[in-house]
């Protein structure tokens, strides 16, 4: 079995609704009458309730019943993978506070000049106004990300997945290694993702991969081609799904689903009035699978159009 058919079938095997034309959720959507189901991916846990990446944050997003947990991921001074957005602890950490000395000469903190027991002393602060007020929790290693999901798919019966992210895989020399023997003492369906798309064809692994799009570019039919070489899915910006919605039927032709990113109750894209009308719109072009800050209420949006994806239950997703 070549790798690419590997990963398909892993795909299938852990995740039957995520990919196109092969689950639920393609299947509809690649006959052109929109996905049987939006899967909801929380989008750094369910970010619009509690700060970004933190283990409360998983927990509730698996709560309100993601079907995907999503952590980015960056590296320790002492190579220990962590749940964090930027390569940097300024936007989303007190660290200026904790280690006033420790910045570079640009003024910033990075995680990488910091080793794991000097991050725990850290809390996590929320970034966008409006949101959670409290600096009470702090940044979790992959493991405990990993450990929760798994363990609540153990105490729940569901089979929810996790969805790391990997950052800047340009700067960390290790990461995409490092993420994958963390991944490797787990049974969990898993999607990789990041926008380096040369690090994530060269990853060796079969578990399947998910082409973040920075470019439109990226989403011609040349580059489409190149994707499907290596990857299951592409994860695009909404804004670029919701000026042409033919991407969605270019990808699926493909065999790759498409995974819109992202959803905010609290910051809509300059096209729309409502949360509502942005499910709408995902839904009516076809993708598969959306992140989101809010999965609640994407849940309960996409419920109203008969669009929602069952809890995967631990018969239901995995047969093996
Ligand atoms: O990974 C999908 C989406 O999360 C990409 O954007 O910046 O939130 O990681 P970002
Ligand atoms: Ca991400």
């Amino acid at each position: 079995m070549t790798p690419l058919r590997v990963a398909l079938a892993a795909a299938v095997v852990l995740a039957p609704s995520i990919t196109a034309g092969q689950g639920p959720a393609g299947s509809a959507a690649a006959a052109g009458g929109g996905p049987a189901c939006l899967e909801v991916i929380a989008h750094r846990g369910a970010s619009g309730y509690l700060p970004e990446h933190t283990l409360p944050a998983y927990a509730l997003g698996y709560g309100q019943g993601a079907g995907w947990i999503e952590p980015d991921v960056v590296l320790t001074a002492d190579g220990v993978a962590i749940a964090l957005h930027d390569v940097t602890l300024d936007r989303t950490t007190d660290v200026a506070e904790r280690y006033p000395d420790r910045a570079r000469e640009d003024g910033r903190y990075y995680a990488a000049d910091f080793t794991f027991a000097e991050l725990e002393r850290l809390r996590v602060v929320e970034s966008r106004p409006g949101r959670f007020p409290h600096a009470t929790f702090r940044v979790p290693r992959l493991t405990e990300v990993l450990d929760l999901v798994e363990g609540l798919n153990r105490t729940t019966g569901r089979r929810a997945g996790v969805y790391p992210e990997l950052k800047s895989p340009d700067i960390q020399p290790g990461l995409g290694e490092t993420v994958l023997d963390a991944l490797a003492g787990y049974d969990l369906p898993i999607l990789i993702q990041s926008f380096d798309a040369a690090a994530l064809a060269a990853l060796v692994t079969d578990l399947p991969r998910v082409q973040l799009i920075a470019s439109p570019a990226q989403l011609e039919p040349a580059g489409l081609d190149e994707i499907a070489g290596y990857a299951v899915a592409i994860g695009a910006p909404t804004v670029l799904i919701y000026r042409d919605p033919a991407i969605v039927a270019r990808a699926h032709e493909r065999d790759l689903a498409v995974h819109a990113y992202t959803l905010r109750a609290d910051q809509l894209a300059p096209e729309f009035d409502s949360l509502a009308a942005e499910v709408e719109a995902l839904i009516a072009a076809g993708v598969d699978a959306v992140f989101t800050d809010h999965p609640d209420q994407v849940l309960a949006l996409a419920a109203a159009h008969g669009a929602a994806c069952s809890p995967a239950s631990e018969a239901g997703a995995d047969p093996r």
